[in-house]
């Protein structure tokens, strides 16, 4: 096991990537131990319960004895907190920590993607939540809600892009308001709470705009998402979804395929909607669809591009010192490692054959 103490007010916190998920970290600020629930999840690194039993400095101890460094409880956590070696190869290329979504991709293709490899994922996720912001046409003085904001980044970019709007970001997890509250502190009309998607903490007609972002495939009742997104809309409201859907009825029949099952693993969910699904639930709830948009070739086609481009350079032993070069953290990287990488990015692939990425923009 790993000790490793890390001085973040001069070092930054990337540093914490380069550590092996049985690694022991402690954050130092200003020389006092630091040891919150945000920062580690931020950075992905799991603390897991190992068999390497290892004795605790006393100094550390009760770091190591708080409850907020304790394994994380939620399925859906697993997803996002480094468990995955996915997970931790997106956060080497720079992915999150402030957005959760998989990004948007202006160049499409093979031709693309020296573009697209080169350019830092945070800035195409900010893209994506941009490209996502502007299909719910928000007003001056409108109150929005982010449904499953996650770290909040799109709320704040939403209040960033209109500062009269009101915007009010709601998550499943607490550990997601906590790193939110504490990246996006006292600014005015901007507010995160803990709450379920399919069971919204608002009154009914109490908000003009709401969003939710690459989260619905999480949510086992998608259709009680969409009556409760309907109820808290003001007659004249707008939501708009940006989630992943099955091509057709009949793709859902690979669901319980090895390589699906492990996507769903991965990402944590049972089932997705088909377009159909989506506009029938939608349509059932009091919704009119005004516009549908495929973004497939701007978002998971091109990312799994770059997903299979790593994979094909870490199996030469010249591409894995290109990959180094470009991006340094994946040096950490074992061959297991990039064994697990290879066989999710085949799962995806495979997933990808039977599904889309869409937008639908529902008005009340
Ligand atoms: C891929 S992240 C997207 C986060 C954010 N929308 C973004 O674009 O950065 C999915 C989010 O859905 C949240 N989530 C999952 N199920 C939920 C539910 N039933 N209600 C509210 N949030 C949920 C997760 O906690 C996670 O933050």
């Amino acid at each position: 096991m790993l000790e490793f103490s890390l001085n973040f007010a001069d070092s930054g916190f990337g540093a914490t990537q380069l550590l092996t998920p049985t690694s022991r970290f402690t954050l130092f600020y200003e020389g006092a131990p630091f040891a919150q629930s945000p920062v580690k999840r931020l950075y992905s690194l799991p603390i897991q319960e190992s068999s390497h039993k290892v004795p605790e400095p006393s100094s550390a101890a009760a770091i190591h004895s708080s409850p907020v460094l304790s394994p994380v409880l939620s399925p859906i956590s697993q997803s996002y907190n480094g468990t995955h070696t996915v997970f931790r190869l997106l956060r080497c290329s720079g992915w999150g920590p402030e957005l959760m979504n998989l990004g948007y991709f202006p160049h499409r293709g093979w031709l693309g993607l020296p573009g697209n490899l080169l350019v830092s994922l945070a800035g195409r996720q900010q893209q994506l939540a941009m490209e996502a912001i502007k299909h719910l046409d928000v007003k001056p003085g409108d109150h929005v809600i982010d449904i499953a904001c996650g770290h909040g980044g799109a709320a704040y970019i939403l209040k960033c892009s209109t500062p009269a709007a009101r915007v009010s970001g709601i998550d499943l997890l607490a550990e997601n308001i906590l790193l939110a509250n504490d990246m996006f502190p006292r600014i005015d009309g901007l507010s995160f709470a803990q709450g379920n998607a399919q069971d919204l903490p608002m009154a009914d007609q109490s908000v003009e705009r709401a969003l939710c972002c690459e989260a619905a495939f999480h949510f086992p009742d998608k259709a009680q998402f969409l009556r409760e997104a309907a109820r808290v809309l003001k007659p004249g409201g707008r939501l708009v979804v940006v989630d992943f859907v099955w091509r057709s009825a009949e793709s859902r029949a690979i669901r319980d395929h090895e390589l699906a099952r492990h996507v769903r693993d991965v990402w944590q969910w049972d089932d997705l909607f088909t377009e159909a699904e989506y506009h029938a639930a939608g349509t059932a709830a009091g919704l009119r669809l005004a516009r549908e948009v495929d973004w497939t070739n701007h978002v998971t086609r091109p990312l799994q591009e770059i997903f299979e481009a790593d994979v094909w350079l870490a199996q030469r032993s010249w591409g894995r010192r290109v990959l180094h070069d470009f991006q340094p953290l994946t040096r950490h990287f074992s061959d297991a490692d990039w064994a697990a990488v290879a066989y999710t990015a085949a799962a995806h692939r495979f997933v990808q054959q039977h599904s889309r990425y869409k937008v639908f923009v529902f008005d009340k």
